[in-house]
């Protein structure tokens, strides 16, 4: 095979070649390397077939060094036996249903949800004969008597978005393990660092790594982990529908996730605290944060996470478009991004963005008012982040 500069070749094809990789592949660099690459050469036919039995690396789609990294990484990280990475968070939701759904088949999920999770279920799946009942998970009541013969799927989310309430994970894994049903849950808003959803009976879990994971605000990428039949069918699917991530954003989580422990703590410690001030803030009518004793979640929240109640609350603020903007506008140190989970505290407005595709009525059904502000809590001084807030509340509201 072609390696090396070679004098008998001409100009074009010598610059095809020279200084091209496997002499300049280095063993035990600090970092892993970047495998940008979209194939991997194979020796012979039989070097071929042996890769396929191996499982070895071939095509990009398929399988490729920083993605195994990562599957390694996020498999570890949330307990589970194995994972895909696939290019967002929503590729790690869509991909599993898309495999694990049939036509006739019913899915149970908590009716508070990310707004593009609602929407695989009522704009694709409904499409192929698929229904959904959404209910509140935190009745478990209502979670019985809501199973049909035809349940193939329970889904909710670790902490809800955006009204942060806290399902009873290991009752409803009892309840969708009785009627044998799959039970999904998306633990992006706390990750495994807080709590693993697959100890406390998920059979699989989703994350998108774009959050608190990779935490750097750089990368859009997601994970599906859990039991290794779910994600082998899993597997095949992605490989047909392609949803798997990019060489440099897998390397790109894996050096987010390395300091994800110590992050996610200070923002719970962040949040814990602002959380706390918040409540006894007079222009503040109500903060939604599992770690209050006044959440109706703390109970459970605190069965299920211990110390650490996660890095996002949410405010309700009297609804007053023009307040709202002083507000928002007299933070300094925090900023207004449509995403979560990064290094530095951020907030958004799920009537303007990851609720917006609902009617006014459809949200308030999910307790989102148009005085709701999400708080993303980063690892700033509490002290600094606690004096930010409070300001621009004063004097947008005094
Ligand atoms: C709880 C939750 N799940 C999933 C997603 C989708 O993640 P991504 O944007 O990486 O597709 C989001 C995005 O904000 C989210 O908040």
């Amino acid at each position: 095979m072609q390696h090396e500069i070679d004098k008998n070749m001409h100009f074009e094809t010598n610059l095809l070649n020279a200084g091209s990789h496997t002499k300049f592949i280095a063993t035990n660099p600090e970092s892993l390397p970047i495998h940008l690459t979209t194939a991997h050469n194979v020796e012979d036919l039989d070097d071929l077939e042996h890769r396929y039995e191996v499982g070895g690396f071939c095509y990009n789609r398929s399988k490729n060094p920083n993605r195994t990294a990562l599957i390694e990484l996020m498999s570890y990280l949330e307990g589970g036996e194995d994972a895909i990475i696939c290019a967002s968070g929503m590729s790690a939701i869509s991909t599993p249903m898309i495999t694990l759904i049939q036509k006739g088949d019913h899915i149970l999920s908590d009716k508070t949800l990310y707004n593009e999770t609602l929407e695989i279920s009522t704009l694709i799946l409904s499409k192929f004969g698929v229904e959904t009942t959404f209910i509140d998970f935190t009745d478990l009541e209502e979670v019985k008597k809501s199973v049909r013969p035809n349940t193939k799927l329970f889904y909710c989310e670790t902490v809800t978005n955006p009204i942060m309430t806290v399902p009873d994970l290991k009752a409803i894994a009892d309840i969708a393990h009785e009627n044998k049903a799959i039970f999904m849950v998306d633990n992006t808003f706390m990750t495994g660092a807080l709590v693993k959803p697959i100890e406390l009976g998920a059979d699989l879990v989703a994350c998108s790594l774009t959050k608190f994971a990779n935490g750097h605000s750089d990368a859009v990428c997601g994970a599906l982990v859990g039991k290794k039949d779910l994600i082998a069918k899993s597997l095949v699917i992605q490989k047909i529908i392609g949803t798997q991530v990019d060489p440099f954003t897998s390397w790109l989580s894996c050096r987010g996730i390395r300091t994800l422990d110590l992050r996610i703590k200070k923002q719970c410690s962040n949040a814990f605290a602002l959380a706390h001030a918040l409540e006894k803030s007079p222009y503040v009518k109500d903060v939604y944060y599992p770690g209050l004793e006044s959440s109706p979640s703390y109970a459970v929240a605190k069965k299920e996470f211990g110390e650490y109640f996660g890095g996002m609350l949410s405010i309700e603020l009297p609804e007053d478009r023009k307040k709202l903007n002083a507000f928002i506008r007299n933070l300094k140190l925090v900023r207004y991004a449509m995403t979560l989970g990064g290094f530095r505290t951020t907030i958004a407005y799920p009537t303007l963005s990851s609720h917006s595709g609902l009617t006014k009525a459809e949200r308030q059904a999910m307790g989102i008012s148009d005085g709701l502000i999400r708080v993303s809590v980063g690892i700033e001084n509490e002290e600094d982040l606690l004096k930010d807030f409070l300001g621009a509340l004063e004097k947008a509201y005094k």
